[in-house]
């Protein structure tokens, strides 16, 4: 499987903040943004990743993730000029994509909870179709809402529907089998002039292949698109962070536990880091401490 990191758009209801950097590098709490869901797909047992941002902002990404070869990835990039809309990711990712299936997940989306990998890896395994994860909010109308059956099985996704039929928001973290591609091609764009992920996915739903995967209470996602909940998302990994003493995607930490670095190699990379607190928290894996 390959994967997608999605990190274009203008980010505009976070300026002046994003006037002249892209939000998915802003700090959440002590580490990019990207990080984030970037440390999804490595949990998930992806390694060859395809960052996708604007022609001005991906020299920077560039710059903070490399090749990917430090923590046995293989990070390519690519430009979205416009943000011409979610589902545009798989067209302009057509060549990574290849013959295989992808996970994609939003640049600004943060998934964190015990069990996750677990839970990623088992749909990776069992992926038909399409999976798509569910979370359950107050404020559906933001995000496209997905309707079920008795069943659980879905019966539709409306995108930002102004009368929500459910409280099941799917979140931005989606796996397709290779057909994506061509779904993706064939979509027109919507209302707001976007190719929107949504139509991907009602085609899936249509042929009775899109999984809803919902991700529990015991699970956060968390949204960073306001100033108010990009705050409450650091806090957020503030207080577990201090708390447990354990990072939150750690993309050097998870390398390690999957086995792709070794604790030389983990060394090396924490020594990269200065005497920064995540550069601390590496040195204390590499002492086995
Ligand atoms: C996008 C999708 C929406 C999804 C959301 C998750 O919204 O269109 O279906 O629920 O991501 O973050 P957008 O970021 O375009 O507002």
């Amino acid at each position: 499987m390959k994967g997608i990191v999605l990190a274009g758009g203008s980010g505009s209801r976070l300026h002046p903040v994003t006037r002249s950097v892209s939000k998915q590098l802003l700090p959440i709490y002590d580490k990019p943004m990207v990080f984030y869901p970037l440390s999804v797909l490595m949990l998930a047992g992806v390694r060859d990743v395809l960052l996708i941002s604007t022609p001005e902002d991906l020299p920077l990404f560039r710059r903070l993730l490399g090749d990917g070869s430090d923590i046995g990835l293989t990070m390519s990039y690519a430009a979205q000029p416009e943000p011409k809309g979610l589902a545009q990711a798989f067209t302009i990712g057509a060549d990574h994509i290849g013959h295989d299936s992808v996970c994609m997940v939003l640049g600004d989306n943060v998934f964190h909870g015990h069990g996750l990998s677990a839970l990623l890896q088992r749909e990776v395994a069992a992926l038909e179709g399409c999976s798509l994860f569910g979370y359950t909010v107050r404020d559906p109308q933001r995000y496209g809402v997905v309707t079920t059956d008795e069943s659980g099985r879905i019966t539709g996704i409306e995108e930002k529907p102004a009368r929500p039929r459910s409280n099941m928001a799917v979140t931005g973290l989606y796996m397709y089998d290779n057909d994506v591609v061509r779904y993706a091609a064939e979509v027109q764009p919507s209302w707001r002039d976007e190719l929107e992920i949504t139509d991907v996915n009602n085609r899936y739903v249509a042929e009775g292949r899109a999984r809803l995967v919902e991700l529990g209470r015991g699970m956060a996602w968390l949204d960073t698109g306001t100033h108010d909940s990009l705050l409450e998302a650091a806090t957020f990994v503030q207080v577990l962070e201090h708390r447990q003493g354990e990072q939150i995607a750690c993309l050097e930490e998870i390398a390690y536990r999957q086995g792709w670095i070794d604790r030389a190699q983990l060394a090396v990379l924490a020594e990269a880091y200065g005497r920064s607190s995540y550069g601390d928290a590496l040195r204390r894996l590499a002492g086995g401490t």
